[in-house]
């Protein structure tokens, strides 16, 4: 590439890094400004036919998440059924299943909401800065991912641009989730997020849901700050640390 061509190709990428591209979908660009050639009119009008069009029924997807799900014996067969679970369409835009993290077994196990770009990219949960923040919080109170926590999200797969997860998406995970707690088989549960609040505990609040045990499928289980909020809202701190140490009491008093 000639020098100049390089200039300009480096500017063009480092404006569009400026306008929020964090991605690349597409091996070529496609130009959206571009007008399609006009389709001639039909000679005669087309008249539309009374009878509806037939509907084409699939699966169930929660349905068919639930037989998965229930089929699976260990969390290696679980692991497994969700990369053949071929119903919900985050799949096809994420670069890895983002299954769990930690110690299978251990006494505490964390459900976040979903993986971001470097959850995807590695292929396990909490791995960025929000993961980052989590590790130091279980430290903070004698806990790892190495001993002594095990870690899992909602959902396995990056929404674009992570945006939120939607109702059909959480409900397709649930049966997934339920079976995975069931598996891994801790004694309480640590649900971090107002989405993962909405999953296990079917409502969302996590400003007054936090720091009250409650019971998520079928187990003791504490709400608390998302660590990704915490790094926008360093205040809030306090309560997520009145938080760990209810949790340190629980494991204490088990
Ligand atoms: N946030 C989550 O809820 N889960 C992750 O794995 C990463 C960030």
């Amino acid at each position: 590439m000639e020098s100049a061509e390089y200039h300009s190709a480096l500017a063009a990428l480092s404006w569009q890094i400026e306008l929020g591209v964090d991605e690349c979908i597409a091996d070529a660009p496609l130009d959206r400004y571009d007008v399609p050639a006009a389709v001639p009119k039909p000679a005669t009008p087309v008249v539309a036919p009374l009878v509806a069009p037939a509907v084409v029924e699939g699966p169930d997807p929660v349905a068919a998440a639930q037989a998965a799900a229930d089929a699976a014996q260990d969390l290696d067969g679980l692991r497994a059924a969700l990369a053949t679970y071929e119903h919900c369409e985050l799949k096809l835009g994420a670069r890895n299943l983002v299954f769990s993290d930690g110690t299978p077994g251990a006494r505490v196990m964390i459900v976040g909401e979903a993986p971001g770009r470097d959850e995807d990219r590695e292929g396990r949960p909490f791995v960025g800065r929000a993961g980052q923040l989590l590790d130091k919080m279980l430290a903070a109170i004698d806990l790892s991912r190495e001993s002594s926590v095990y870690i899992t999200n909602v959902l396995p797969w990056r929404p674009p641009q992570n945006r939120d997860p939607k109702p059909e998406e959480i409900a397709m995970m649930q049966p997934f989730l339920h079976r995975h707690i069931a598996l891994a088989n801790p004694d309480v549960l640590m649900i971090v997020g107002n989405h993962s609040c909405q999953a296990l505990l079917g409502e969302r609040g996590i400003t007054r849901l936090r720091g009250d045990w409650t019971e998520a499928s079928g187990r003791p289980a504490i709400p608390m700050f998302h660590p990704a909020y915490l790094l926008r809202n360093p205040a809030a701190k306090r309560e997520a640390w009145a938080d760990l140490l209810s949790l340190k009491a629980r494991l204490r008093d088990r």
